[in-house]
C-alpha cells in the first residue's frame, strides 16, 4: 500500500477545490471532492423529505444512495443514483442544508467509508473538512486552508452569479459564516487543523502562488 494521499482541509470557499484540481493535474493524481458527496446526500434528503431527526429514515436513505465520480474532458462529475447532479449540488438550497446533514453521525460514517475506499488503491488528493484528521490521519501531505471571510464570500459570489442572477453578496457571506460555525462546532469530527497540517492562508496569493507553495511542500 504505497499510494500517496494529499489531504486538504479548511473553511468554506477557501479555494480548496481549485488548488486540489491544479495539484491533481500537475501530479497526475485523482482528485476527490468529499464536499460534493455531502452535498449529493443533502440533495437526496431534500428531494425525499428525509426528517433529519429520524434515524431509521436516514439509515434507509443512506442505503439507497449510490454516489460515483466520473471524469470527462478533464472535468469531474458526481452522480447520485446514476444522475449527474454536479450543478444542482452547488445551488443555495443545498448549501443551506448541507452542514446540518454533514453533522449526522450515520451520514459521516457512510461517507468516510467510501472516501477511504477511494484512497486505498490510488494516489489521490482529497479536500474537505476532516480529511487530514479522520479520513486519512496518515496522509503524507496535509494542508489546512484559510482566507479572509470577505474575500471568500466575494469569490464564491462571483462563481454563483451566472447561474443565480438574484443572489446577493450578503446571502453568500452569511451562508459561509453559518457553515463555518456549524462545521467547527459540531460533535462529529468537527473541522479542525490536524497537528501536522501546513497552514495556507491564500487571502493575498494567486492560484499559481498557491500551487507553487503546495508543490514545494509535497516534494
Ligand atoms: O467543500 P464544500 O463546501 O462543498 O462542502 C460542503 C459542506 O459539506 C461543508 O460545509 C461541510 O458541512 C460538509 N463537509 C464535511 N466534511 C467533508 C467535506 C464537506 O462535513 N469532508
Amino acid at each position: 500500500n504505497n499510494n500517496i494521499v494529499v489531504a486538504i482541509d479548511g473553511y468554506s470557499s477557501c479555494g480548496k477545490s481549485t488548488l486540489a484540481k491544479a495539484l491533481a493535474k500537475e501530479l497526475h493524481f485523482i482528485y476527490v471532492d468529499s464536499g460534493a458527496m455531502y452535498r449529493a446526500v443533502t440533495l437526496y434528503f431534500l428531494r425525499h423529505k428525509i426528517d433529519l431527526e429520524n434515524h431509521a429514515q436516514i439509515a434507509e436513505a443512506l442505503h439507497n444512495i449510490h454516489l460515483n465520480f466520473h471524469t470527462q474532458n478533464h472535468k469531474t462529475f458526481i452522480t447520485l443514483n446514476e444522475e449527474d447532479v454536479s450543478d444542482e449540488i452547488r445551488q443555495m438550497h443545498v448549501a443551506e442544508k448541507v452542514s446540518s446533514v454533514a453533522a449526522i453521525k450515520e451520514v459521516r460514517v457512510a461517507m468516510v467509508r467510501q472516501q477511504q475506499r477511494l484512497g486505498r488503491s490510488k494516489n489521490i488528493i482529497m479536500d474537505g473538512r476532516d480529511i487530514g484528521t479522520v479520513v486519512f490521519p496518515d496522509a503524507q501531505v496535509k494542508l489546512f486552508m484559510t482566507a479572509d471571510p470577505k474575500i471568500r464570500a466575494e469569490r464564491r459570489y462571483k462563481e454563483l452569479l451566472p447561474t443565480n442572477p438574484t443572489i446577493t453578496l450578503e446571502e453568500v457571506f452569511d451562508n459561509l459564516a453559518h457553515r463555518d460555525y456549524q462545521d467547527t462546532t459540531r460533535e462529529e469530527s468537527p473541522l479542525t487543523r490536524a497537528e501536522d497540517a501546513i497552514i495556507l492562508d491564500n487571502t493575498d496569493l494567486s492560484q499559481d502562488e498557491q500551487l507553487m507553495f503546495a508543490i514545494s511542500h509535497i516534494e
